[in-house]
Parts: C-alpha cells; sequence; structure tokens
C-alpha cells in the first residue's frame, strides 16, 4: 500500500490526528490532485465542532486546496497530468437536477462540499471530480492560490454580482480571511471602500490593503458613520457575529443591500422598517463554482491581489487552526504541505 499523511477529525469536537492513509484512486470523472497548499478557512469549523449536518466522520476538512494533477480518471479528457488546479468549497455537482439543468451548480441538490461531505485538501493528495477543477495562472504559487479558493471567489463573487458600481460605497465588514481579500477586491473593483473592524489592530493594514477609509465598531457607531458618509450601496458581512451584522442596516443607503456571507446560525434582528424606505434588502451569498474560482484567480493574478498569509506545516495544523479562529492570523493560515 502506498501511504500518505493526512489530518483527520473523527468525531464531532475531535481533535485534528495526523494519520498514515493510503493514497486515494480517482474514479470515473475524477483525478487526483498532489495538494501543495490547504488554507485553513473558518467554515472548516462545521468539520471539526460538527456543526454541518450529516457529516460522516472521519473526515479530512480543507476546501482551499491547490497543487498540480498527478492522476486522471477513467473518461476525463478535458484534464492532464501534471495541470496545476485548484478546488474551492463547492466540490462537484450532477448535471441532472433542475438547478443543474438551469446552470446552476452551486445549488446543485446533489453537489458535494470538498472536505465536508468527501474528504479534502489537509492531506497529501486528494480526490476531485473533474467539473469542480479550476485552473491556477502561473503568476501565483500554490500557497497565495489557496486561499482565493474559498476567501477569493467568495468576496469577489459576491461584489461582482451585488449591483455595486465602480465609484459607489462598498463596506467590508469583518477583516479577516474573507475580509482582507474582500478590501482588495473591492478597491481594484473601483468601489469607495470601507473596512469595518471592532478595535484598532487592523487600521493600518487595511489602510494598507487598499480600504479609502476604516471604522473602528469599538470607538464609533459604524452605521452612522456609513449613512453620514451617504449610506452604503453594499455591505459584505464576513464576521460571523449577526449582532454586529444586524448593527450596520442602519448603514445602508438607497438601494442598499447587506450581502451575507459570514455563515451563522444566530438569527439576525432586522424590522421591516428598517428596509422599507430606501428599498434596502439583505442577500445571502454562496461561493461559486470551478468558473467562478478562475475568474476569482484570474483577476487577482491580472490586478496583484495577493493574499496575506502565515505558513503552516500539516503537522502543525492545530495551532494554525486555533490563529484563525482566536482572530489572531494576518490574515490567512495556510497548511504548506509539499
Ligand atoms: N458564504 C460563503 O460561501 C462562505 C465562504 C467562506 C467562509 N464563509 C464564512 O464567512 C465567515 C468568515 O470566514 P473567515 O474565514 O474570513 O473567518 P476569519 O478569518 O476568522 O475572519 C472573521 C473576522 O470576523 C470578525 N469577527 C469574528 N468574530 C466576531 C464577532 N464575534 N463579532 C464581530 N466580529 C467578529 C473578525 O474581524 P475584525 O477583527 O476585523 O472585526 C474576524 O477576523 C465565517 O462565518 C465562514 O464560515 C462563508
Ligand atoms: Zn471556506
Amino acid at each position: 500500500m502506498q501511504s500518505m499523511r493526512a489530518v483527520q477529525v473523527s468525531r464531532s469536537g475531535g481533535e485534528f490526528e495526523l494519520v498514515e492513509r493510503e493514497i486515494p484512486e480517482p474514479e470515473h470523472g475524477q483525478v487526483r490532485v498532489k495538494v501543495e497548499a490547504c488554507g485553513i478557512c473558518h467554515s472548516d469549523a462545521f468539520v471539526k465542532e460538527g456543526l454541518w449536518p450529516g457529516i460522516e466522520y472521519p473526515r479530512v476538512p480543507g476546501h482551499e486546496v491547490a497543487g498540480a494533477i498527478d492522476k486522471v480518471g477513467e473518461g476525463v479528457v478535458a484534464w492532464k497530468q501534471g495541470q496545476r488546479v485548484g478546488v474551492g468549497w463547492h466540490g462537484g455537482h450532477c448535471f441532472q437536477c433542475e438547478p443543474c439543468r438551469d446552470g446552476d451548480f452551486v445549488n446543485c441538490v446533489k453537489h458535494r462540499v470538498t472536505g465536508v461531505t468527501h474528504d479534502g485538501g489537509y492531506a497529501e493528495y486528494t480526490i476531485v471530480p473533474e467539473e469542480a477543477l479550476a485552473h491556477i495562472p502561473n503568476e501565483l504559487n500554490a500557497a497565495s492560490a489557496a486561499p482565493l479558493l474559498c476567501a477569493g471567489i467568495t468576496t469577489y463573487n459576491a461584489l461582482r454580482n451585488s449591483g455595486a458600481r465602480a465609484g459607489d460605497i462598498v463596506a467590508v465588514q469583518g477583516i479577516g480571511g474573507l475580509g482582507h481579500l474582500g478590501i482588495q477586491f473591492a478597491n481594484k473593483l473601483g468601489f469607495k471602500t470601507i473596512a469595518v473592524s471592532h478595535g484598532k489592530a487592523k487600521e493600518k493594514l487595511a489602510l494598507d490593503l487598499g480600504a479609502d477609509i476604516y471604522i473602528d465598531t469599538e470607538s464609533v457607531n459604524a452605521a452612522e458613520v456609513l449613512a453620514n458618509l451617504g449610506g452604503a450601496r453594499v455591505v459584505l458581512a464576513t464576521a460571523p457575529s449577526s449582532k454586529a451584522i444586524s448593527d450596520l442596516v442602519n448603514g445602508l443607503g438607497r438601494n442598499g443591500k447587506i450581502v451575507v456571507v459570514a455563515a451563522t446560525g444566530e438569527p439576525m434582528e432586522v424590522s421591516p422598517l428598517q428596509l422599507i424606505p430606501g428599498r434596502k434588502s439583505i442577500q445571502g451569498w454562496p461561493s461559486g463554482h470551478a468558473k467562478d474560482s478562475e475568474d476569482a484567480l484570474d483577476f487577482s493574478a491580472l490586478r496583484g491581489i495577493q493574499p496575506m498569509i502565515e505558513t503552516f506545516p500539516l503537522e502543525k495544523v492545530a495551532e494554525a487552526y486555533q490563529r484563525m479562529m482566536t482572530n489572531m492570523a494576518r490574515f490567512r493560515v495556510v497548511l504548506q504541505i509539499t
């Protein structure tokens, strides 16, 4: 048996375990990816803490996977060994259900979730269905590409589909893995970019990343500041706190929209009267499919957008995850695997 190193979680709330596993074989329509780097996303907590329904353990987490194709399964024609590829949260779809027939692969009723319904990238090798693969452009190394495959695509895709136009006020709330890329995308997409964070610690970094204005929610009422600036066209909410998100509704301008990407389970509190005048709304946004990932990667290469990362070896996964969960990471922790 040829073996590989992998990090798995064996039960809901269990520790990360570094184990030797058999190197998996790609089946029909799949490829095997030799993983070079895998980002640690806040959503990996769903697997670690058992917050996602129906997870089968043991599970190898990781859905910010960057590497190269190592072996191609039967029936795969569009991909070749050696190509540099990545995979994000969306880990494949069925092509047959109603959303798929409508081209809405993200809402496929049977869609696979990388590192959640199937093993992901905290390992030396992982199996990926061909429709979930994204090309990585030459300008990006694996460690820089990895965070773009979830944090990047999610913020880029949410912003480019938000309806905001160049010059509009776009606030990015929560400056972590997603938020620090959201600031860069908002700047490069031509928006007046406002970073909203709690505390002063990230002020200089946020301005360096391209924010025009920094708002510290601990010292001012952020909604009031946004309203005084004319009101946000979009607030991209990445902080996993429903209270913090609800607090920004009054900062929306006319036709303003809160685009929620932060995945929290607690209810938000907002009254219809906060939304009706000015036609304001709240929308959720799931990351996107493989072509969206390629677009995010290509746009990042084109405009020089780079995640700020801290790299850790596979065996230090617990420490790396803790840095993310305790808001210490600046800004994305990446497992450097090979
Ligand atoms: N919709 C999607 O497709 C999608 C994709 C990826 C991730 N997500 C979700 O997006 C969220 C962010 O992920 P991430 O990887 O960017 O996480 P992260 O790196 O931990 O960053 C989250 C940031 O939110 C702020 N924050 C955290 N706890 C807070 C609290 N209690 N109150 C106010 N602010 C708080 C902090 O920023 P400040 O210090 O600046 O306030 C923190 O840096 C998570 O909920 C994740 O599950 C969703
Ligand atoms: Zn993610």
